[in-house]
Order: structure tokens, then C-alpha cells, then sequence
């Protein structure tokens, strides 16, 4: 019956916030490999979860990247009210993506998606380290990024490294680097390995993954059941306030290897 299903799913999202530790897991029935309506209902739950997490007053809210971050944000609803309101911004600058899926974009839409204000971060994906180093100094970069240190909330995915390295053309030497060292999961431009130890980092500015830490609601969305193993290396050793918004086929296989 659909009862049993419900309590059943109940059931899956605690095991899975206990494994791991954090403080709450939320499953959407289904598979978003091939199911891109468990995105749209990814985009319901972070508008209620966040809707939940975020006080009244001013918020920050910094957003990666990614085809979940963008197709999620397409489906979130009103969050503004007369005594809440929310800027957001992207939470690293320039890892490497295509422009609809880059956080700048995640972060307009969901500004617009739930009657917030957004702010860009307008740094170029490919630059020499000298380049980079000196637009740092810029002062309209230097007050995006004091925004994203004040941030109280920050929302992302998680991704497959080997995946993810060669969607943002990183170097061959990079690819090499990668697999010597087992990198199974990516997120925030961190790499990890089974354990959810760190094995490679893209020097990029915005937050870092020790800022994560202490940022006082984190939101993960991910799910599909070929993300599995890159979710479960990621949440290991995931900040424990963290909230992860996943779906049936990733969580069945999380729990199989536990
Ligand atoms: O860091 C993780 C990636 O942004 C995930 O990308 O949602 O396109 O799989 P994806």
C-alpha cells in the first residue's frame, strides 16, 4: 500500500541520516537517471526545506553548480515574505561549467523562482593564475565575496569525479592525478575518495570547503542510482548539520553497502 511505501521510505531516510551522521535525509520516490520529474520534486522539497531552515530577516544563500543545482532551482516556489528575505549567490566562482548549469545561473533562477535578489560573481572559467590572482583585487569581486563569507546557508550537489573532470576538460595530467588516488566523488571543485578523504582541490575563489563547516544550514541534493557510491564517499565526512535531499534509487544503494 501506499501507507507501507511512505513508512517505508520513513524508514530509509533515517538509516541514512544515522549512517552518515547528519541531521536529516529526505528521499523522493524514484530514479533521476532517467526520471527528470524527481528533479522537479527535488525543487518542492528545497523550497520546503529551506523554508523550514531559514529565519526571518536577512539570509544568504550560496549555490553551486551543476544539472540538479539548475534543473532544481527551476522548480522552486515563493520563499519571500515581508520578513524574510534572501540574497543568493554563487558559492564558487569559475570550476569550469557550461553557462546554463554555472552557479551564477543556479542563482538567478532561484532568486527569481522564489522572489529573492541574487548577486553575481563574474570571473572568467579559464584564466592563468596571474589573471586570476590580480582580478581578485577587483572591488566589485571582493564585495561578492564578502557576501558569500556572511552566507547562513549553503546548497549543492555532488557529483561523480571522474565524471565531472572530464564535463569541465580538465588536463590529462588532472585525469591521471585522479584515479591514482581512487577519486570517486567531486563536490564544491573537492574531489574525494571512498572514504570522503579530500585528494584534489581546484584552486578557485568563493568558499572553501572548512567555510562549509561552519556555515550553519547545508543543503545536499543528490540522487540517481549511478550517483550512489559518489554519495555515500561525499557524506562521510559531510559537515553533520548537513541535509541531504536524494532519491529512492541512490538511497537503495547506499544502504546495500552498509
Ligand atoms: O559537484 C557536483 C556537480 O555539480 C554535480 O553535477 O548535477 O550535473 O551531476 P550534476
Amino acid at each position: 500500500t501506499v501507507m507501507n511505501q511512505l513508512l517505508g521510505m520513513h524508514q530509509v531516510e533515517k538509516e541514512i541520516s544515522q549512517y552518515f551522521g547528519i541531521k536529516r535525509c529526505i528521499v523522493v520516490a524514484g530514479n533521476s537517471d532517467n526520471q527528470e520529474k524527481v528533479l522537479y520534486e527535488f525543487g518542492d522539497i528545497l523550497t520546503d526545506s529551506l523554508d523550514l531552515l531559514l529565519p526571518d530577516g536577512d539570509n544568504i544563500v550560496a549555490v553551486m553548480g551543476g544539472t540538479t543545482m539548475a534543473l532544481t532551482a527551476e522548480h522552486m516556489g515563493t520563499l519571500e515574505t515581508e520578513k524574510r528575505h534572501i540574497l543568493f549567490v554563487p558559492a564558487r566562482g569559475g570550476i569550469g561549467e557550461a553557462m546554463t548549469v554555472q552557479a551564477n545561473s543556479v542563482s538567478a533562477v532561484m532568486a527569481s523562482r522564489t522572489g529573492g535578489h541574487h548577486r553575481a560573481l563574474y570571473v572568467p572559467e579559464q584564466l592563468s593564475l596571474e589573471t586570476y590572482n590580480s582580478l581578485l583585487q577587483e572591488p566589485s569581486i571582493q564585495e561578492v565575496l564578502t557576501l558569500i563569507e556572511q552566507s547562513n546557508c549553503v546548497v549543492h550537489s555532488i557529483g561523480r569525479a571522474l565524471h565531472m573532470a572530464a564535463r569541465r576538460k580538465m588536463s590529462d595530467e588532472e585525469m591521471v592525478m585522479l584515479k591514482q588516488n581512487n577519486a570517486v566523488a567531486e563536490s564544491f571543485g573537492y574531489f574525494f575518495d571512498e572514504e570522503g578523504e579530500v585528494v584534489y582541490k581546484i584552486p578557485r575563489i568563493g568558499l572553501q570547503l572548512k567555510d562549509v563547516q561552519k556555515i550553519p544550514n547545508v543543503v545536499a541534493i543528490a540522487g540517481g542510482k549511478t550517483k550512489a557510491k559518489a554519495i555515500r564517499a561525499y557524506m562521510k565526512n559531510a559537515p553533520k548539520q548537513t541535509w541531504l535531499i536524494t532519491d529512492e534509487a541512490a538511497a537503495n544503494e547506499i544502504l546495500k553497502g552498509v
